[in-house]
């Protein structure tokens, strides 16, 4: 037996090393970590499970029949992540640069069944030169494996992805399916086709960083939720992200301890300026609402004048969507659209609540936003609010101006409970432009046109730029001070906890995509 027990412990001993100490060396020297450094780091201590490690490649092809490095490229196990399971895997670019073979792709298909079949999530790390060259379409087919699990994954398991290294081509689509995407800045980069394509299509020169580095990503493709500065970054953000997540879209996200006390936030009274007009931020207004520094920020840099991201209120995990009025005023357009959309649609798969703050002077106008498809873009976000069956409550802090109000979880789209702070104002459009199409013969015919405008606009303004007509119909629930809203909120989200909405028989809607 000792014999036997020998070999065992010296093929581990190989596994670990991969591609061996040269190349895991010069992993180091790019601050990049190795795919077994990944897995300790997210994995609680001693949790992790290997599975497949002796798994080889079954190519014979340019003499890869004398390089079988042992787990072909990929580690593949399950563990816990803050106390509950997960699987996942990590692609070693020491072996074949992590260039995924078919037998990679096995690996990385079984546990990918695995964690559906036990509803945990799946986190993936990738690092990878893509398709395996030296074996063609089965490395194709192996690719397509993947992506068709993570479309049926899609909704029922949360699947996040790190992009930790190069990530390019075909493999790109992976990601692209999962529910979030983090990458690392500096030593990560994903795009369809590479610098040297581009240069040889388009004439056009740029390096791999600006064409798919984090920064792109993050603030002009939004194709990232999550940038980080560095691996250890990147995989703590995996797990703060999972902290917000269920298991599955079986299970409930977990709710944290937290002991009740006044919950009165008087800073919220003095936050919105008294001139409609002046903006504010309206991330201050989530700090108040939500507990301590539970606010973890999703698509910070694209699309700055939506803000969207998870927090806790009273312990429990909700979904935050709220127009920035420090950006372009706050107004919707195609990539605000875009990001919440989809943001809402994986909190609705995934059972978290959504807190919707509304201070929207509309949709943007202009060639640029109309021929970019706003209308489409623009039913993405009123599809999915009104899709979602998960407790949903809006707040106005202030304007809820045409479409916008509709669009932003309004009652009559399947809002729960709609709150508005005594600044609101719900119209059909601000005043200033309302006055000027309805009196326009009036201000015509006046002695003093320009003042006529000041007068109407102001008469206009009396009317509407306030809650209480849309109060008076039921449109809105209650106007509240706004000193007093975590507390509303917290009482409202543990009403709603039990709430069941069913959905008409169907296969699926057809959201406009
Ligand atoms: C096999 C690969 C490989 C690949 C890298 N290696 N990519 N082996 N298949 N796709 C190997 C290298 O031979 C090298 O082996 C080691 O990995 C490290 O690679 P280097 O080039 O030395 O590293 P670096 O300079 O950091 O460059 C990394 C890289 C580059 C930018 C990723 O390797 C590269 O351009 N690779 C090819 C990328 C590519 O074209 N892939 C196919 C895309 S098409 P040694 O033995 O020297 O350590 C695709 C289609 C997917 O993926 C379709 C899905 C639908």
């Amino acid at each position: 037996m000792e014999d036997k027990l020998q070999l065992l412990e010296e093929k581990k001993q190989k596994a670990r090393l991969g591609g061996g100490q040269e190349r895991i060396d010069k992993q180091h020297a790019k601050k990049k970590l190795t795919a077994r450094e990944r897995i300790e780091l997210l994995f609680d201590p001693g949790t992790f499970e290997e599975i497949g490690m002796f798994v080889e490649h079954r190519s014979f092809d340019f003499g890869m029949e004398n390089q079988r490095i042992l787990s072909d490229g990929v580690i593949t196990g399950y563990g816990l992540v803050n106390g509950r399971t997960v699987f996942g895997f990590a692609q070693d670019f020491t072996v074949f640069g992590g260039s995924l073979s078919e037998t990679h792709a096995e690996k990385i298909v079984k546990i990918m069944e695995l964690a559906m079949e036990n509803r945990a999530p799946l986190v993936g790390l990738n690092d990878s030169g893509g398709a395996r060259i030296q074996e063609g379409v089965k490395s194709l087919g192996g690719y397509a494996d993947i992506f068709y699990r993570n479309t049926l994954a899609s909704g029922f398991i949360p699947q996040i992805s790190a992009i930790m290294g190069p990530c390019a081509g075909g493999a790109v689509y992976s990601p692209a399916i999962t529910d979030f995407t983090i990458m690392v800045d500096q030593t990560s980069y994903m795009f369809v086709t590479g610098p040297n394509v581009v240069k040889t299509v388009t004439n056009e020169d740029v390096s791999s960083e600006e064409l798919g580095g984090s920064a792109a990503h993050a603030q002009k493709s939004g194709v990232t939720h999550l940038r980080s500065l560095s691996d250890v970054d990147c995989i703590n953000k995996v797990k703060q992200l999972l902290s917000y997540l269920p298991q599955s879209c079986h299970d409930k996200p977990i709710q944290v301890d937290y002991a009740l006390d006044d919950e009165i936030r008087e800073e919220l009274n003095n936050i919105v300026p008294p001139n409609p007009n002046h903006p504010y931020d309206i991330k201050e207004v989530i700090q108040h609402i939500v507990d301590g520094d539970s606010f973890f920020e999703i698509h910070e840099e694209f699309a700055e004048n939506i803000v969207i991201g998870f927090a806790r209120i009273a312990g429990r995990s909700i979904g935050v969507v709220a127009n920035q009025p420090y950006s372009l005023a706050g107004v919707l357009d195609v990539n605000a659209s875009r990001k919440a959309g989809r943001f809402v649609r994986t909190c609705d798969a995934f059972n978290v609540p959504l807190l919707v703050l509304v201070d929207v002077p509309g949709f943007l106008p202009g060639t640029d936003q109309e021929w970019n498809g706003i209308i489409t873009n623009g039913a993405k976000l009123l599809y999915a609010f009104s899709e979602a069956t998960v407790p949903r409550i809006t707040v106005i802090t202030r304007k809820a101006y045409g479409g916008a109000y509709d669009v932003m979880n309004s009652k009559h789209i399947g809002a729960d409970l709609n709150y508005c702070w005594p600044s609101g104002e719900i119209a059909v459009m601000g005043a200033k432009g309302a006055s000027e199409i309805i009196f326009k013969k009036e201000i015509k015919n006046s002695a003093d046109p320009a003042q006529e405008i000041i007068n109407k606009e102001k008469q206009y303004a009396e009317m509407f730029a306030h809650p209480y007509k849309a109060a008076a119909r039921g449109f809105v629930d209650e106007v509240i001070e706004p000193k007093y809203t975590r507390r509303k909120l917290i009482k409202a989200f543990a009403m709603l906890e039990g709430k069941v909405k069913e959905r008409v028989d169907k296969k699926h809607g057809n959201i406009p995509l």
